[in-house]
């Protein structure tokens, strides 16, 4: 089962509290890990996390930095406990823009990850859903241009996971913010104004007994019970 997660509300949690959002996010990061730590035993197998957007760049550079320092500071501190939980790890979206002491801390991650077989998880960082779809669509030879060549382009061999089967977000938006826009066509959405930091692994274990629930059609008919 592959689970996309939008982590949204780490500012106005923080701002509840009447304090920095940076405050949010370093919470936000705690949510991760026990999201991570969660995820197997509730059968998840692939968890695209949305970390940071291409469009987050908007934000005021204080931000951005906070944010860029907590995702290396997060790399540093469970590199050790990923591998020995047999979590692989790779990143998808951009990396020209990212600062260079990140882009050498996400090597060595996805190097050092690279043999777990418990769970894969994807970290969207200055991602874009349309723009993976262009450059897919730019890479496409004509011998594969077909949807699951197109489906084996979009994402890089190493980082290949099966379409989204259930799509959660956190902190009250519904919108998809140009997230697996492609891979989540027939996505179950599951919506709920928990912000992320206060996200636990029970929400998520109450988001999968939901989406069990729920008759995947793909355009047939119901299933007879
Ligand atoms: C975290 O939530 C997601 C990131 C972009 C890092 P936000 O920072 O968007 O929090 P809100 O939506 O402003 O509350
Ligand atoms: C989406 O959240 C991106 C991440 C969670 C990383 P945003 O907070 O940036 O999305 P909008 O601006 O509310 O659509
Ligand atoms: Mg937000």
């Amino acid at each position: 089962m592959h689970i996309a997660i939008i982590m949204d509300g780490n500012g106005r949690w923080a701002t509840q509290r009447g304090a920095p959002r940076t405050f949010g996010h370093r919470a936000g990061i705690q949510t991760v890990r026990r999201i991570v730590e969660a995820a197997p035993g509730l059968g998840v197998s692939t968890l695209s996390l949305f970390a940071f957007s291409a469009d987050n760049w908007r934000r005021p550079p204080e931000e951005v930095s906070a944010l860029m320092g907590l995702l290396g500071a997060y790399i540093g501190s469970e590199t050790e406990r990923l591998i020995t939980k047999g979590v692989r790890v790779s990143f998808i979206g951009r990396r020209d823009r990212l600062p260079a002491k990140l882009l050498s801390q996400i090597a060595r991650l996805e190097a050092a990850t690279a043999g777990g077989a418990a769970l894969q998880v994807r970290i969207a960082l200055d991602y874009s859903s349309r723009a993976a779809i262009l450059q897919a669509a730019l890479a496409l030879v004509p011998e594969r241009a077909t949807l699951d060549g197109f489906a084996r382009t979009i994402s890089a061999p190493a980082d290949h996971a099966p379409d989204v089967d259930l799509l959660i977000r956190t902190g009250g938006e519904k919108r998809l913010s140009d997230f697996l826009l492609w891979e989540s066509a027939y996505a179950e959405l599951w919506f709920t104004d928990t912000m992320w930091p206060d996200f636990e692994p029970q929400d998520l274990a109450d988001a999968i007994n939901d989406f069990s629930q729920r008759d995947r059609r793909f355009g047939g008919l119901a299933r007879v019970a």
